[in-house]
C-alpha cells in the first residue's frame, strides 16, 4: 500500500477527533485520500502521509535544512535523550489510569520527540495514539516519512483542527503556545507539558557567537509567568546536562538553531572548525493541569 493510503487508513481509526478548521463540523477520511467535513471542506493527504489542514498558506522561518539538521543531531547525537526519557515517564504515569493515552505534540517540528516518546511508552505495554501538528510543511513531511504510525498534520495551533477534550497530554516543546486552545483540547485530568529553555541552554554557542553586551542573559520568567496564569495548578522540574559533540554534530547543532541566524558569520565559521565541544542542555519542564470549564 502507498504511504498516503497507509496514513489515511491509520487516521481513519481516529477520524472522530477531527474538527473542520473552516466550519467546525465533524470530518471523515474519504477514499483513503482526503479528510472531508460534513460541509465538504476537503483536505488531502500528501504522498508522504501527512494531511495539510491549513486554510491558507503560511510562511515560516523554519526550513527543510533546519529540520534535517535537527533530526540528524537528535538521532545521531542523542542530544535530547534525557529529556525524551523524562517526558515519557510523565506520560506513562498518566497512561496508568487509561486504556489508551492520546498525546498531541503541538509544534512537533520534524517529529523526533513525539515518535521517540511514544516508542518508550509503548515499550512498557501502554497504548498510545500520537498526533503531531506543526505550521511547517517541511517539518511535518520529514516526520511522516519516518513514522507512519502517527497522525501528522500541517496546521496552525491557533485553529487546532480537533474537537474539544480529545487529548490526555499535550506536548509543547521549545515551541509557541496557545493556552486557550490547549485547555479546550485537554480531556478532564489531562495536562500540558511545556519545555522551555533555562538560562544555561546552549550557553557555549551564545558565548562563542556574541560579545558580552549583546549576549543578553536568557530568562524564561515571562514565559513561566504566562504559563502559571493559564494553568494555576502546575508543577515544574529542571533538566540540565552536558553533551559532548563531535564535529559532525556541531555542524548539525549550528544549522538547527535560530541563534546562528543573528550571529556574525566569522564567529559561526570559527565555531564550525572545532573538532569537539561540550554543550549544555538546560531546560525546564512545566506541567499544567486542565482547568475546569
Ligand atoms: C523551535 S521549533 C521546535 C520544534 C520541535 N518541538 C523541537 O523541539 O525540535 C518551533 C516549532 O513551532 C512551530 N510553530 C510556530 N508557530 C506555530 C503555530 N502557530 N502552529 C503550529 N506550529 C507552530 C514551528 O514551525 C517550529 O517547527
Ligand atoms: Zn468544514
Amino acid at each position: 500500500m502507498a504511504k498516503k493510503a497507509i496514513s489515511a487508513t491509520y487516521a481513519r481509526k481516529f477520524e472522530s477527533i477531527f474538527q473542520c478548521p473552516v466550519c467546525g463540523s465533524s470530518m471523515q477520511v474519504v477514499d483513503l485520500k482526503s479528510l472531508v467535513c460534513s460541509h465538504n471542506h476537503t483536505f488531502d493527504f500528501a504522498k508522504q502521509g501527512y494531511v495539510n489542514l491549513l486554510t491558507r498558506p503560511t510562511k515560516t522561518k523554519y526550513k527543510k535544512d533546519l529540520f534535517q539538521a535537527r533530526r540528524k543531531l537528535y538521532a545521531e547525537g542523542g542530544f535530547f535523550e534525557p529529556l525524551i526519557r523524562s517526558i515519557a515517564k510523565f506520560i506513562i504515569k498518566q497512561a496508568s489510569k487509561k486504556e489508551t493515552v492520546y498525546v498531541l505534540d503541538s509544534g512537533c517540528g520534524e517529529g523526533f520527540h513525539l515518535s521517540n516518546v511514544c516508542e518508550i511508552v509503548t515499550a512498557v505495554g501502554k497504548t498510545v495514539t500520537g498526533v503531531g501538528v506543526d505550521l511547517s510543511k517541511e517539518g511535518v513531511a520529514i516526520a511522516s516519512q519516518h513514522d507512519s504510525n502517527k497522525i501528522w498534520c500541517v496546521a496552525d495551533l491557533a485553529r487546532a483542527p480537533f474537537k474539544d477534550k480529545q487529548f490526555d497530554v499535550i506536548l509543547n516543546i521549545l515551541s509557541p503556545s496557545n493556552y486557550t486552545q490547549f485547555n479546550r483540547l485537554l480531556k478532564p485530568n489531562g495536562f500540558v507539558l511545556k519545555v522551555v529553555p533555562q538560562n544555561g541552554y546552549l550557553k557555549e554557542l551564545r558565548d562563542a557567537f556574541f560579545d558580552e553586551a549583546e549576549k543578553q542573559t536568557y530568562s524564561n520568567k515571562g514565559t513561566v509567568d504566562r504559563f502559571q496564569e493559564a494553568f494555576p495548578e502546575f508543577d515544574r522540574s529542571r533538566i540540565c546536562y552536558t553533551m559532548s559533540l563531535d564535529q559532525s554534530s556541531i555542524h548539525s547543532l549550528v544549522r538547527m538553531t535560530p541563534l546562528a541566524w543573528r550571529a556574525p558569520e566569522e564567529r559561526v565559521r570559527s565555531f564550525l572548525e572545532r573538532e569537539a565541544a561540550d554543550i549544555t542542555v538546560d531546560l525546564e519542564i512545566l506541567i499544567g493541569y486542565k482547568q475546569p470549564d
